[in-house]
């Protein structure tokens, strides 16, 4: 609440309202269905990071992206595409190079902040519902002053792109040839969504078209500013949509691996 000595001169004091919130809607459900949306996924990204099994597909050369790149002494021959030289300790992900950064990548995200800020901090949990803390210091203090380094995650982030981009185009290449089959399908699709996530990232816009005068001086990062920003407005869409593009990816891939399904293939 504004202090009588921070309320600007000729203001009124807030209403005394005892009542926690006016707010008759079900403000609530949406708070809710974030907690369980991302818990469900982070249960199943944990369960299946520490798996250490069912990762690649040696007949397609599939790899699924929560295993990329493999570099471990313990990954299966023919999925380490970059060498594998960490310890092949359980506690190790093989793919501890890069789940770390990918991590604070989407946990710095300005719309994961507002995700977990609201669901899981309370702090607020809706619009006109207070608090659930009774001090509120923001992102002035450690460890939130941390989010400000999102846009260097974001530069990690786009390597890993690169990195998962490599993966899809890899797969089409099978020890028998030229293949294709809807494993292909679904790990394109997959990075295609990421990176449209990763474009249509905040710091990514500011990178294209932040700090200019004159957008008429500057027509090509305007150009691209243009289609970045519009991406930038489905941000929190694309957000939802790969988490669900890279629990499926993963799912198919260890489907395969695991042989409870052969993959449909479609040329070889
Ligand atoms: Fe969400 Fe950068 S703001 S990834």
């Amino acid at each position: 609440m504004t202090s009588t000595a921070t309320r600007p001169r000729g203001a009124r004091a807030r209403a005394a309202i005892a009542a926690k919130t006016l707010r008759t809607d079900r403000w609530w459900f949406a708070p809710l269905i974030t907690v369980v949306g991302l818990s469900a996924w982070v249960i199943y990204a944990t369960v299946r990071v520490f798996m250490h099994r069912w990762y690649w597909v040696p007949d397609y050369h599939y790899l699924t992206p929560f295993y990329s790149p493999c570099v471990t002494e313990r990954c299966v021959e023919g999925s380490s595409h970059f060498g594998s030289f960490l310890p092949g300790w359980w506690i190790i992900p093989d793919a501890a190079l890069t789940l770390p950064f990918l991590l604070l990548f989407r946990l710095t995200c300005y719309y994961y902040r507002k995700a977990y800020y609201r669901s899981f901090w309370l702090s607020p949990p809706a619009c006109a519902v207070p608090d659930g803390h009774k001090s509120y210091s923001g992102e002035t203090r450690f460890p939130l002053l941390g989010q400000n380094l999102h846009r260097y995650f974001f530069y990690a982030a786009a390597i890993i792109s690169l990195i998962n981009t490599w993966d899809a185009i890899y797969a089409f290449h099978s020890p028998k040839g030229f293949g294709f089959g809807l494993g292909n399908v679904v790990l394109l699709v997959n990075v295609v969504m990421l990176w449209a996530y990763t474009i249509s990232c905040h710091s990514c816009r500011h990178i294209i078209g932040g700090r200019l005068k004159h957008f008429s001086k500057h027509p090509v990062r305007y150009k691209a500013w243009t289609g970045v920003s519009w991406l930038n407005t489905r941000h929190m869409q694309l957000a939802w949509i790969t988490l669900g593009t890279l629990a499926l990816t993963d799912f198919y891939v260890m489907a395969i691996a695991a042989g409870w399904f052969p993959d449909l293939r479609f040329i070889n």
